[in-house]
């Protein structure tokens, strides 16, 4: 078999068999496969796309370059959750306490956050003690014993993505829906839980900007899971503004506790009391309505909470500190409040600028070897849909000097779009998908 003729087929629109996408695979892992050949492969699928048979064949071929992790030794069902990546997005840090709280494990590896986006493990380490490199011993120690444990990747899972992943992120290939449900699902299946939930997000702050491609993106991914075993359910959710009011590591654990305690914004507690209900549900607990109604009393009566210190504990955290997490945890040295330049309706605002703010503040990383600073970040006064008057605060930017909040107000005035006219209210859920059909909101 020659890489000239698997390219040339994809390039005409042909379908690639089983054999031509494994002999890519492998061959592109072992270094036979070079990297010009493997992009212009990459150039072909983004213009052709891939038929459900190709990505199944895809996913499966990546799986099969590293370790699939076996977790059959903790009892239980295991349920993951996973994200598409957005801005303000610490659903995690709530949804598994929650979930693990009613019995339900969860073993989860996070990723780090690049570009505007944020990751979980970031936020983690931002409580002083916890450590998210375990070993996998202790990893599935804590899932047995707490319920609940989120660390990093461990092991040789999926190097096919990893070395494909690099070269998709320098050759403009990173959005194509195949090679992103593909790269997705070979590492969720790879972390070996028994059922999966993706949150696939939709909007200014998403790979996926509009509803149909995320619900195109979704149903791939579910097809996907589903055809190697696990039953998998994908939600669509907003993301043209961020999600709750912080963005930065410390403050948005602060603001995952205060979502525990019940005193969380509105959007985020409802999302995760949704995600929360759709992992429970997966996990057999019932209704969706019947899981809705048992997430919520874990955070009225602290339950989700408490599990929250237990895994930090575990973890090595200082859990005491999350009792003031916002006085504890988030010490940024300076500050400065955005005040509105004009009065009228916050109309939109563009959730990758506002991301890139927080990259600016020191909060995110622009390549993979920044440092961040965890007490950097913003908190947001106002979401879309605001009435504001000149004057009023927008937000307060934290980081470590002056300089840094220069570069960051600079970023966030222009994510705000403030007009006369009342912005069209966009739904928070947009549709749930599940193998059976797509359920859009409204309809
Ligand atoms: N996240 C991934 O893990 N892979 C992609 O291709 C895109 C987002």
């Amino acid at each position: 078999m020659r890489m000239y003729d698997v390219i040339e087929r994809k390039r005409n629109g042909g379908e690639l068999s089983g054999e031509e996408i494994r002999f890519f695979v492998k061959g592109y892992v072992a270094g036979d496969v070079p990297d010009y050949q493997a992009s212009a492969l990459c150039m072909a699928i983004y213009f052709q796309g891939m038929t459900q048979r190709e990505t199944v064949d895809l996913t499966r071929a990546m799986l099969a370059s590293g370790d699939v992790i076996d977790l059959s030794s903790i009892p239980g069902i295991k349920v993951d959750k996973h994200s598409t990546g957005g801005v303000g997005d610490k659903t995690s840090l709530v949804v598994a306490p929650i979930v693990a709280s009613l019995g339900v494990r969860v073993a989860k590896m996070s990723g780090r956050g690049l570009g505007y986006t944020g990751g979980t493990l970031d936020k983690l380490e931002s409580i002083p003690g916890l450590s998210v490199s375990i070993s996998r011993t202790r990893f599935e120690r804590i899932v047995s014993e707490v319920g609940c444990a989120i660390i990093g990747q461990t092991g040789n899972l999926v190097p096919a993505d990893k070395k494909l992943y690099a070269l998709r992120d320098v050759t403009a290939t990173v959005d194509s829906t195949p090679l992103i449900a593909s790269s997705i699902m070979s590492k969720k299946i790879a972390a070996g839980s028994d059922r999966i939930l993706l949150d696939v997000k939709c909007g200014s702050g998403a790979f996926m900007k509009t509803v149909d491609d995320a619900i195109a993106l979704a149903r791939e991914m579910v097809a996907i899971g589903e055809g190697m075993g696990r039953s998998t359910v994908a939600l669509i959710t907003d993301m043209g503004r961020p999600l709750g009011t912080c963005i930065g590591n410390a403050l948005e654990v602060a603001e995952a506790v205060a979502t525990l305690k019940g005193e969380g914004p509105r959007d985020l507690t409802d999302i995760c009391v949704e995600l929360a209900a759709n992992m429970l549900f997966l996990a057999g607990l019932g209704t969706i309505e019947g899981c809705r109604g048992f997430a919520r009393n874990q955070i009225d009566n602290g339950q989700g909470f408490h599990k929250l210190k237990e895994m930090v504990a575990a973890q090595g955290g200082d859990a005491s500190l999350l009792d003031d997490a916002f006085g504890r945890l988030a010490r940024p040295r300076a500050s400065r409040e955005v005040r509105a330049t004009k009065s009228g309706y916050l109309y939109a605002m563009d959730t990758e600028r506002c991301g890139l703010a927080s990259v600016a503040l020191g909060a995110g990383r622009a390549t993979k070897d920044d440092t961040i600073d965890h007490s950097a970040g913003i908190v947001l006064s106002a979401k879309t849909g605001a009435v504001v008057e000149e004057g009023d605060v927008l937000a307060t930017l934290y980081a470590a000097n002056d300089r840094l909040l220069d570069e960051g107000e600079h970023a966030l005035r222009a994510a705000f779009d403030i007009r006369a006219e009342q912005p069209r209210p966009v739904p928070l859920f947009l549709a749930r998908v599940t193998i059976d059909g797509v359920g859009r909101a409204g309809a």
